[in-house]
């Protein structure tokens, strides 16, 4: 039997970090949330004064050496759900604005950054399984998963997601900069010349347009007893 990960794979709102909490949760899996590395590798370059546009090596080598900690800052500290620490400092808000998206992605781009990323990114896998949530999960990191899915959902429907998100939040936002905002980012992600955005030939789609978190869930529920049940 392959490995016990599931890749879940999709652009930016496809509602794949949710789903993929919620997997992780009901199977007693580890989660890896990878985009959250190339988050913090973006904040750590932009706090060292890198530039993604030209600093390459530099960024490739704080890759390596990224003091990152998901859950808590050190073993002795409580844990925290969802938190993601950089070098001891609670990083979990900062991670998650628009210029940190930005700057995930620049960085995201730099070939020597996603190789340095790797191992880290499949030393995730311990105890029961894994389930990883990012873009490449299914194409690379974890071409031998059992289950991969990709989930997708058109690009205004996404856009929309995001602005019911920070309107709930209390957030200002302006639709058409929120949905130009994803558009820009899935091109530089589908365009990068390496690990680009796109499904495993393998992969499972699931558009979730017209479907809510809970149906989407049940599919991935089934897909899950269907593919990992020994
Ligand atoms: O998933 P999330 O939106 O947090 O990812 C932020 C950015 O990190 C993405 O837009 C993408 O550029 C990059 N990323 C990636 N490969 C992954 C996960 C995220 O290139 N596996």
């Amino acid at each position: 039997m392959s490995e016990r990960v599931i890749a879940i794979d999709g652009p930016s709102g496809s509602g794949k970090g949710t789903i993929a909490a919620r997997l992780a949760k009901e199977l007693g899996y580890s989660l890896l949330d990878s985009g959250a590395l190339y988050r913090v590798l973006g904040l750590a370059s932009q706090r060292a004064g890198l530039d993604p546009e030209q600093d390459f090596d530099a960024i490739a080598q704080l890759a390596l050496d990224l003091p990152i900690s998901f859950g808590r800052p050190d073993d002795s500290a409580p844990w925290q759900e969802g938190s993601v620490w950089l070098a001891g400092d609670d990083v979990s808000l900062q991670i998650r604005t628009d210029e940190a998206s930005a700057l995930a992605s620049q960085v995201a781009a730099i070939p020597a950054v996603r190789t340095n990323l790797l191992q880290r990114q499949r030393d995730f896998l311990q105890g029961e399984g894994l389930v990883a949530d990012g873009r490449d999960m299914g194409t690379t990191v974890f071409p031998n998963s059992p289950l991969k899915i990709y989930l997708t959902a058109s690009v205004e429907a996404r856009a929309e997601r995001r602005y019911k998100q920070l309107i709930a939040k209390g957030i200002d936002a302006i639709l058409p900069a929120l949905l130009r905002e994803l558009q820009e980012r899935d091109e530089r992600d589908m365009q990068r010349s390496v690990s680009p955005l796109k499904p495993a030939e393998d992969a499972i789609i699931i558009d979730s347009t017209d479907l809510s978190i809970e149906d989407v869930m049940s599919q991935v529920l089934g897909l899950t007893r269907e593919k990992l049940s020994n």
